[in-house]
C-alpha cells in the first residue's frame, strides 16, 4: 500500500476530461465508483468531486495495470496514470461529460482500500434516512449532494462579491451572547465562570448588527449562522445560516432596490437565471385576501374570492349567518374542475378538516345550471353574481368555505398550494418572487394574553400609525417587509427603531416592563441614546435559497451536516450526555426527564 509518495503529481480532475483532451498524458486520482471486469478488459469509473471518467485496462497496453486492476473493489481509492483516447462509437455516453472519451491506463497505484460500504455511492435502492445520516460523510460523495455543496460555496462567494462591490462591510458577531428575541427558544451554553449563568446562541445577529450601525459602520453584512430551538420542517433547521445585513441613512424604498439587485446578481451568477426587476410588491393584507397566507406562491393564480358581501342576504341561511356573525366566506375557482369526482370533492373535504375547517361546499358549473351542494339554496341572480365575482364559466368547479376569517384563509391558502401539487400548475424551473409589505405590528397572542411582535420589537411602527400605540396597537402596520420566493419565506427585515423613546413605548406596548427592558435589552436602549442614526436591514435564508435554487426537497440536502427532524446529529451522536465532572464544573445537576 502506498504511503502516499506517488511517482507523479495529478494532472487533472476526472469529471473535466472531454474531447479536448484527447491524446494526452494523464495523472488522476479519485474513488473506484463501478468497476466492470470483462475477463480480457477491466473498466473502472473513477470519481472525483468534478465528476467520472471512464478508465479501462487492456493487457496489450500494460500488464501490471491491468492486473493491478483485477484487485481493485469499490471506493478504493487510486492514483491512475494513462493517456486520453477516443470511446468506441457505441461506447459514447452522451448523457455525461466525459462520455466521448476513457483513459487508456499505463500505471495504476493503490492509495487506500476501503471496507465494504453500508450503501452504494448512488445506489439506485432507496436506503433509510437514518443510514445516511449516519455516514453522512460517505453520502457526501454523492454527486447530487456535492452539487448543492458546491453551489451554496458559489452563491456565498458571489454574494461576498457583491455586497463588497456595494460597500458592505463584514463583521462578525458573537455567538456566546445573551437572548434575542426573535420568537424561538434559545440553545443555552451554561458559564463554568459565572456559575448559574447562561449564555444564549443567537437566534439571529439582530442586536448586534444594529449596535454596528451605532458605532457608524455604515453597511455590514454577515453570512451567519444562528440557532432557534423550534419545531423543525421541511424547510427549517435547529441551526441554519443567514445572510444578514444592516445599513444606515436609508429608507425602505432602498433597502428593497438593493436587496433586488442582490437577489438578481446571485440567481444570474449562481444558476444563470435572470430576475425581472422590480421584484412585484403586495401588502400583507393583499396577500391574506388573495392567496390566505403571508408567504403567498404566486407561480400560479387561483386566487381566493372574498363572497361574504353576496351571501350576506341570501336563503342560504349556514352561510347568511356566519358572515352576519362575523365570518367570512371565501371560495376558490378550479378551472376545468367539473371532472372532480365525489371522491376528489371528499378528499379535498377532509384536507380543510386537517386545516381546522369544518368542510367545504362545491360548486361543478355546467351549461345553464349549477351541478351542487349547496345550489337548491341558491338564487339564480346569486349564482350569476358568485359565478361573475369568480371569473367561473362551464366546466369550472367551485370550492367554498366558511368559518372564522383566520381559518377560512389557512384552510383556503393551504387547498390552494395542495390543489395546485395535485393539478400539476407549477412549471418546474420557475422562480416566483414577490416582496410582502405593511405587516401589522402586533399580533394578539391567546396562549401569553398579550401582543407580541410579529416581526420582531426593533421594528419600527408606521410613522402614521404610531398615534395608535397605546390604546390600539392592534391597529399598527410595521415598516418591515418579507422576500418570498415561490411560497417559501426567504427573507425578512424593517426599518428599526432608532429613537431611544419609541423603543420604550414599543417595549410598553409589549407588556413588557421597564425593568424588564433594562434586563434584556438595556445596553441596546442605552446605545440608542448616543446618537443612533435611522436604519434598517434584512436577513435572507441562505440554506433556504439554496434550497430553492437547487430544486432540493428537503433543507437537508444543502446543508453538510444536518440535523434530523428530532435536531440531532445521527453521525456525531450529539446531543449526548456529558461526563459528571464536567457537570460539576458547572455547578449543575441533571433531574431525571419525565
Ligand atoms: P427572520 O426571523 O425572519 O428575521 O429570519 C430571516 C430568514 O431566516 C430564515 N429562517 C430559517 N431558515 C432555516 N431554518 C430556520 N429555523 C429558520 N428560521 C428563519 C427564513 C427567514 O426569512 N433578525 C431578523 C432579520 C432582520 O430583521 O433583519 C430575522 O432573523 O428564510
Amino acid at each position: 500500500m502506498s504511503e502516499f509518495i506517488t511517482k507523479t503529481k495529478r494532472t487533472h480532475y476526472c469529471g473535466d476530461l472531454t474531447a479536448a483532451n484527447l491524446g494526452e498524458q494523464v495523472v488522476l486520482m479519485g474513488w473506484v465508483h463501478r468497476r466492470r471486469d470483462l475477463g480480457s478488459l477491466v473498466f473502472i469509473d473513477l470519481r472525483d468531486r468534478e465528476g467520472l471518467v471512464q478508465i479501462v485496462f487492456n493487457p496489450e497496453t500494460n500488464v501490471h495495470a491491468h492486473s493491478e486492476a483485477g484487485k481493485l473493489k469499490y471506493e478504493y481509492v487510486v492514483a491512475v496514470t494513462g493517456r486520453v483516447v477516443n470511446r468506441p462509437e457505441n461506447m459514447i455516453n452522451r448523457a455525461l461529460k466525459t462520455g466521448e472519451i476513457e483513459v487508456e491506463a499505463t500505471d495504476i497505484e493503490i492509495l487506500n482500500e476501503s471496507k465494504t460500504l453500508p450503501f452504494m455511492i448512488e445506489s439506485e435502492t432507496e436506503v433509510s434516512e437514518s443510514i445516511l445520516l449516519k455516514h453522512r460523510y460517505l453520502d457526501l460523495r454523492n454527486a447530487r449532494l456535492r452539487n448543492n455543496l458546491m453551489l451554496r460555496s458559489k452563491v456565498a462567494l458571489e454574494t461576498r462579491k457583491h455586497l463588497a462591490s456595494q460597500g458592505f462591510i463584514e463583521v462578525e458577531t458573537p455567538f456566546l451572547t445573551k437572548s434575542t428575541p426573535e420568537g424561538a427558544r434559545d440553545y443555552l451554553v451554561p458559564s463554568r465562570v459565572a456559575k448559574g449563568s447562561f449564555f444564549a446562541l443567537p437566534q439571529s445577529p439582530q442586536i448586534f448588527k444594529q449596535l454596528l450601525m451605532i458605532s457608524g459602520f455604515d453597511r455590514y453584512f454577515q453570512i451567519v449562522k444562528c440557532f432557534r430551538d423550534e419545531d423543525l420542517r421541511a424547510d427549517r433547521q435547529p441551526e441554519f445560516t443567514q445572510i444578514d445585513m444592516e445599513m444606515s441613512f436609508i429608507c425602505e424604498e432602498d433597502l428593497l432596490k438593493t436587496m433586488e439587485r442582490l437577489m438578481a446578481h446571485i440567481f444570474n451568477a449562481g444558476i444563470g437565471i435572470e430576475i425581472p426587476l422590480p421584484i412585484p410588491r403586495m401588502t400583507y393584507k393583499e396577500a391574506i385576501d388573495n392567496y390566505g397566507k403571508d408567504n403567498p406562491d404566486t407561480r400560479f393564480a387561483m386566487k381566493l374570492k372574498d363572497l361574504s358581501s353576496i351571501f350576506r342576504n341570501s336563503d342560504f341561511r349556514v352561510f347568511a349567518e356566519a358572515v352576519k356573525s362575523g365570518n367570512a366566506v371565501k371560495a376558490i375557482r378550479i378551472e376545468k374542475g367539473a371532472s372532480f369526482s365525489r371522491k376528489d370533492l371528499d378528499e379535498l373535504a377532509a384536507f380543510v378538516k386537517n386545516c381546522g375547517a369544518q368542510g367545504i361546499a362545491w360548486a361543478k358549473i355546467e351549461e345553464g345550471r349549477w351541478n351542487s351542494s349547496i345550489a337548491k339554496f341558491l338564487k339564480i341572480d346569486e349564482m350569476n353574481s358568485i359565478a361573475e365575482s369568480m371569473g367561473a364559466g362551464a366546466g369550472d368547479t367551485l370550492i367554498f368555505i366558511a368559518d372564522k376569517p383566520s381559518v377560512v384563509n389557512e384552510s383556503l391558502g393551504n387547498l390552494r398550494i395542495h390543489l395546485a401539487k395535485k393539478l400539476n400548475l407549477i412549471k418546474p424551473d420557475m422562480f416566483a418572487f414577490t416582496w410582502v409589505t405593511d405587516f401589522p405590528m402586533f399580533e394578539y397572542s391567546e396562549t401569553e394574553g398579550r401582543y407580541v411582535a410579529m416581526h420582531h420589537p426593533f421594528t419600527s411602527p408606521k410613522i402614521e400609525d404610531l398615534a395608535f400605540l397605546e390604546n390600539e396597537p392592534g391597529k399598527i402596520r410595521a415598516r418591515a417587509y418579507d422576500l418570498v420566493l415561490n411560497g417559501s419565506e426567504i427573507g425578512g427585515g424593517s426599518i428599526r427603531i432608532h429613537k431611544q423613546d419609541v423603543q420604550s413605548r414599543v417595549f410598553r406596548a409589549l407588556s413588557m416592563t421597564e425593568e424588564e427592558a433594562k434586563i434584556k435589552f438595556g445596553f441596546l436602549l442605552e446605545a440608542l441614546e448616543y446618537g443612533a442614526p435611522p436604519h434598517g436591514g434584512i436577513a435572507f435564508g441562505f440554506d433556504r435559497l439554496i434550497m430553492i435554487m437547487t430544486g432540493a426537497p428537503s433543507i437537508r440536502d444543502v446543508i453538510a451536516f444536518p440535523k434530523t427532524q428530532k435536531a440531532a446529529c445521527l453521525m456525531s451522536e450529539a446531543p449526548s450526555p456529558v461526563d459528571e465532572s464536567q457537570l460539576e464544573e458547572l455547578a449543575l445537576k441533571i433531574r431525571q426527564p419525565v
